[in-house]
């Protein structure tokens, strides 16, 4: 029996384009989402890049039951990419017990209805570089101490690490790569599938193209008068396509029993560090519109300068991002434009 992988939130923004790369690499997959942050016509975009109908179950994560059950019906499983999780941090902080019951519950059910097949089962977490905080060394690597968290929702990516660090050692069956994402942006250069957020964005890339695109007079800056080259801040920004292929090489390497020890964790990112201004800059050269910007208070809570040190996903993973900044924003301005007919 050819065995499957299954991608809880595969219809949100990282899923769906992990999905596709799972497909296109030759997996056989089940997505698993509860359509809380994403549509069902992202399984659409798929079958329209790799001319595969995925196996889609609409399924709430936090209802155990559920859970149990999806499992009992697919004995094959025996690999899963866990992106389902809610992310806005800023909601983080005002219904942290959201976060706590979905983040942290959707977990447990998930390593509970593992423990019940009893077969070993590799395991990809979807962390983030929020648990580093500000880190005191740059570039950041795995090493680094991780930081109190600044919000529930960096909470739940710490505690789940620890759950899935714990799982490890009390049973033997369960292997985990937690992969600790920095920014990630852009889309498929299909233009099949992309980031869709609901409500005003949040994220600085996203904002950026609904500028663009009209839909909000201005975009604000927060902050240039930070310790940084231009006063802006440095974040580390990934193309979805490049992270997408992370988790596959991450799969392989725990379906080969290649890992050095049952938890790993790794950073994705670029390993270089750009402003705020750099972003707006190459949007403008790669778009050929001029952003309407201004600069105004810092935002509460955003660290100065995180950027990735990935030699060890180059080394270990044999992975390396191959697109630049300008490809990824070129990626997202053409999938807004497709969104507002532009
Ligand atoms: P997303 O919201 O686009 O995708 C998450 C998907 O999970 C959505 O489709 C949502 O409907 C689904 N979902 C949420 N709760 C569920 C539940 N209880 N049951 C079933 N489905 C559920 O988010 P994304 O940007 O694709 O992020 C994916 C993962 O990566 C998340 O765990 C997120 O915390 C993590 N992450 C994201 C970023 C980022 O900047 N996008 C950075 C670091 C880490
Ligand atoms: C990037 C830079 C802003 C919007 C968030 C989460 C983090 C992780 C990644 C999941 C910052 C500036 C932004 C705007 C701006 N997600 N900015 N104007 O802050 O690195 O992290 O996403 O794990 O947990 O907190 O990303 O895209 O929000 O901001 O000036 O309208 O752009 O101040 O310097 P961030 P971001």
């Amino acid at each position: 029996m050819p065995s499957k992988i299954l991608v809880t939130g595969g219809l949100g923004y990282i899923g769906s384009h992990t999905s596709v790369e799972l497909i296109q690499q030759g997996f056989e997959i089940i997505i698993v989402d509860d359509l809380s942050n994403s549509s069902i016509e992202v399984l659409d975009g798929i079958k329209k890049i790799t001319g595969v109908s995925p196996e889609f179950v609409k399924l709430n994560l936090r209802d155990k039951k559920e859970v149990n059950r999806l499992f009992e019906a697919c004995p094959d499983l025996s690999g899963i990419i866990h992106f389902a999780a809610h992310k806005a941090v800023g909601e983080s902080i005002d219904q942290p017990l959201k976060y706590y019951q979905n983040n942290i519950g959707s977990l447990i059910n998930l390593l509970q209805a593992i423990e019940s097949m009893r077969k070993r089962f590799s395991f990809i977490f979807s962390s983030s570089c929020t648990v580093y905080g500000q880190a005191d060394k740059l570039p950041i690597t795995e090493k680094a101490p991780i930081k109190k968290a600044e919000s529930p929702y960096g909470n739940t990516k710490q505690i789940g690490e620890e759950i899935l660090y714990d799982s490890t050692r009390s049973n033997r069956l369960i292997k985990v790569i937690s992969l600790r994402y920095f920014n990630p942006i852009g889309g498929h250069p299909s233009i099949e599938i992309g980031e869709l957020p609901k409500g005003k964005p949040q994220n600085l890339v996203p904002f950026i193209t609904q500028t663009a695109a009209g839909i909000h007079k201005n975009l604000n800056v927060f902050g240039n008068d930070y310790p940084t080259l231009d006063g802006t801040c440095i974040r580390d920004y990934i193309h979805v396509v490049d992270l997408a292929e992370a988790h596959v090489s991450g799969l392989k390497r725990m379906m080969a029993n290649e890992q050095n020890d049952n938890f790993e964790v790794f950073n994705l990112g670029t390993g270089k560090g750009k402003s705020v201004l750099e972003v707006i800059k190459i949007f403008e050269k790669v778009s050929g519109v001029n952003l309407n910007y201004e600069i105004v208070e810092r935002r509460p809570g955003d660290i100065v300068e995180a950027y990735a040190d990935t030699t060890k996903a180059n080394k270990v993973l044999r992975w390396k991002a191959k697109n630049d900044l300008g490809e990824a924003l070129k990626t997202a301005w053409e999938w807004e434009k497709k969104l507002r007919n532009i």
